[in-house]
């Protein structure tokens, strides 16, 4: 669905990474980790940007700046109107999780589909995010729960810190999200534990919408759209590149 949005804040993170809260027309009823493609006048095509929190009425976006979309998108001032589409993909299984020890891995900015999961209810979670040099967007998380946090500059990396921490400890089920080899490390790691959980992958887009075939993965079950059949997947269903 069509909606109109009125920039309501913007705020430097990092040198390129900002937190965007727009008012929305209406209410976008989100799954955590569905996406919305935001608007851009300078492309023809519109940007795929995780819904990382809000209510529905407003959303906040972290976005970081790699290109001339984004850096569009960087521009914007309180009182901006954005154009955007969603709620798009499948979003993460919050549903009977109660009664599960959780962990939430994320790396960069592939921690914005997974913060709307401070509002789900486990039985236990730990959170473990890595940045390259900086990290943003944690206070929250900071507060309430138990969070590893890692800074790659330090020689530090966050998939290895929890395959150590696996050593010692078990989890039922595992959210995570960032870049593909983080993705493919981890899946690996919790294929072999025989651990359940819930990946968000990326891929290029156009429609976003399921039409097009511009962003399939390839999967056991041959290839999906990561638009539309994503960008959520199970571990072990996306079959990452060598
Ligand atoms: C489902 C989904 C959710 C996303 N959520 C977020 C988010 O919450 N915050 C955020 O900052 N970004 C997110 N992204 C990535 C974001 O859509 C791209 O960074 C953005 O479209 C780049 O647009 P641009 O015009 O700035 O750069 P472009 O000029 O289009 O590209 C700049 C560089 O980034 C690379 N790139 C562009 N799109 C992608 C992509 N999808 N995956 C990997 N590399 C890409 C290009 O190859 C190029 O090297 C998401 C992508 C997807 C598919
Ligand atoms: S972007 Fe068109 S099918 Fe996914």
């Amino acid at each position: 669905m069509d909606y109109k949005g009125k920039v309501i804040s913007k705020v430097m993170l990092t040198s390129n990474v900002f937190q965007l809260t727009i008012k929305v027309n209406g209410k976008i009823d989100y799954k955590i980790g569905q996406f919305v493609n935001l608007y851009c006048p300078n492309k023809i095509l519109p940007r795929p940007i995780s819904i990382a929190g809000g209510d529905g009425e407003y959303l906040t976006f972290l976005i970081k700046i790699v290109g001339e979309g984004t850096r569009y998108l960087g521009g914007l001032a309180r009182g901006d109107e954005v154009k955007l589409v969603g709620p798009l993909g499948k979003g993460f299984t919050v549903e009977g999780t109660g009664n599960k020890k959780v962990a939430i891995v994320g790396g960069g900015i592939g921690i914005a589909p997974l913060l709307p999961l401070t509002g789900v209810k486990f039985k236990e979670v730990k959170y473990y995010f890595g940045f390259k040099e900086k990290a943003y967007a944690l206070e929250n998380i900071a507060k309430e729960y138990p969070l590893t946090v890692t800074l790659d500059k330090d020689g530090q990396n966050i998939v290895d810190i929890f395959a150590k921490d696996l050593e010692r400890e078990s989890f039922d089920f595992v959210y995570f999200c960032g870049p593909q080899i983080m993705l493919k490390k981890l899946q690996n790691i919790l294929l072999k534990k025989g651990i359940k959980g819930e990946l968000s992958t990326e891929a290029k887009m156009a429609c976003g919408v399921g039409g097009c075939l511009v962003c399939t993965c390839a999967t056991v079950d041959g290839y999906k759209r990561v638009c539309k059949d994503g960008p959520v997947f199970s571990v072990g269903e996306v079959v990452f590149d060598d």
